[in-house]
């Protein structure tokens, strides 16, 4: 059965990964808050992109830079012209503006007369200081990597790097999107990952194809299904105003291919117009370093990777045929929590007591969280619909022996575990996947 996008709308709601915003007011368009399981999701995601982009290697650098920049940024990126705007016709009758119609074409809400297509830049405006005139307009980013371009000399000379390198930053960007829609994929408020690799013109081709792979290597080391992820090379017309090469990464969500990732080619665009427009020379031995771009939206992935692992017996991917309930085969590195802890019986003290004690050591070391309530079987499968790998249990051998149940999500089995190898063994479970003794 196909896995639709209202079911696990449903799930992330009710089991707090994803809340719409401002509920009680009625919420509002395209915002969402991220519940205790999806900030702990959200967390797990950076960090697996920032070991991978930044802590495991010598020649990339982190930065974060911030979100209100001087206003002159965005008219050198190119922001504030042509190049990031979307055509709109408005309503004469009902001022609801429309993207992508035809010529000649009534309101379709009203069947009012629309006016001609008109540019509305996608910006998100603000005011700086208590006057709101045309000197205090300023702008949210829309693209976290503007803060490394204008930060790209400072970084260069602190770190003493030399080409080729790379500036990494994760960070909230926002555009006032005119369609924005399906759950979490298009949002006006939302996150980016971005590493800009900064290298010389003749490298940068070579420099593409290894990123466009360590990319996609990335999501397929976290699990990701591959048949469900395309790359798409994107054709000029297509292109964003700074882009000469871009391909794009795609997943199949329940709602069609979406784009999560771009790679973009953007020559010495960025470099180029920040000297020319600042006066500040960020040219090397008198050319411009060329910009390799990965570009990573953190709700689009996420999105990505939750569908992707939801699963239910029903859906094909589940053999095992006692298993009825939902299961998230989330990669234990994103799992929310690592660990849930139960106490066989809530009403037998040594039991509580002794389960009590080891989630109060075990949540030391991984988020964990502890559950005496239903029957075990209950247990189990409230902390597979939420992707938790590890349910301990504490039984009545636990106090003759000190061991305890360990089981695993996805197969299920079983095993005996010391209490004072716990930590270690979960430790190597998450490292090496295998559960095995
Ligand atoms: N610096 C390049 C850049 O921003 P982009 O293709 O416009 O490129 C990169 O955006 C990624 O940011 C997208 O692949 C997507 O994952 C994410 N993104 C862009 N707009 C978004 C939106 N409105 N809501 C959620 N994510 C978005």
């Amino acid at each position: 059965m196909e896995k639709s996008i209202k079911e696990i709308i449903s799930l992330t709601k009710r089991k707090g990964f994803v809340y719409p915003s401002s509920l009680i007011y009625g919420g509002f368009s395209s915002s969402y808050d991220f519940g205790p399981r999806g900030v702990l999701l959200k967390k797990n995601l950076k960090e697996e992109w920032w070991n991978e982009m930044t802590r495991n290697r010598d020649d990339v650098f982190g930065l974060d830079a911030s979100i209100i920049m001087n206003p002159k940024t965005w008219e050198a990126s190119g922001h504030l012209s042509k190049g990031f705007a979307d055509k709109l016709s408005e309503c004469k009758k009902c001022h609801k503006r429309f993207k992508d119609l035809e010529n000649d074409q009534k309101c379709p809400e009203c069947k009012g007369e629309l006016t001609p297509p008109r540019e509305f830049n996608l910006m998100m405006k603000t005011f700086i200081g208590p006057v709101e005139d045309d000197a205090a307009v300023t702008y949210l980013r829309a693209e976290t990597c503007q803060g490394i371009f204008v930060n790209f000399k400072n970084v260069m000379n602190s770190m003493r790097a030399d080409l080729p390198f790379g500036i990494a930053q994760i960070g909230k960007s926002f555009r006032n999107e005119i369609t924005p829609g399906n759950f979490i994929f298009r949002m006006r408020e939302f996150e980016q990952m971005e590493m800009q690799w900064f290298c010389k013109k003749e490298d940068a081709d070579n420099f593409f194809e290894f990123w466009l792979d360590k990319r996609l290597k990335w999501y397929e080391g976290l699990g990701i299904d591959m048949k469900k992820l395309r790359k798409v090379e994107v054709g000029e017309e297509e292109r964003a105003h700074y882009a000469k090469r871009q391909v794009d990464i795609e997943y199949l969500f329940p709602f069609g291919w979406g784009e999560i990732e771009g790679i973009h080619n953007r020559g010495d665009w960025d470099l180029k117009t920040h000297s020319d427009h600042s006066g500040e020379d960020f040219s090397i031995e008198g050319e411009f370093p060329w910009v390799i771009e990965t570009s990573v939206g953190v709700e689009r992935s996420l999105l990505a990777f939750l569908v992707d692992s939801y699963t239910r017996l029903d859906d094909g991917r589940d053999e095992s045929s006692d298993r009825k309930e939902t299961v998230l085969k989330i990669d234990r590195r994103l799992a929310p929590t690592k660990v849930a802890v139960f106490p066989l019986l809530k009403n037998k003290k040594e039991l509580v007591d002794k389960a009590k004690e080891v989630f109060s050591e075990i949540k030391k070391e991984f988020d964990a969280v502890y559950d005496e309530t239903g029957s075990i079987g209950k247990r189990y499968r409230r902390q597979d619909e939420v992707g938790t790998p590890f349910c301990i249990t504490i039984d009545f051998d636990t106090i003759e022996d000190n061991t305890v149940t360990v089981r695993e999500r996805d197969t299920m089995n079983q095993m005996r575990v010391e209490i004072e190898n716990l930590g270690k063994k979960i430790k190597e479970f998450m490292n090496n996947g295998d559960f095995v003794s």
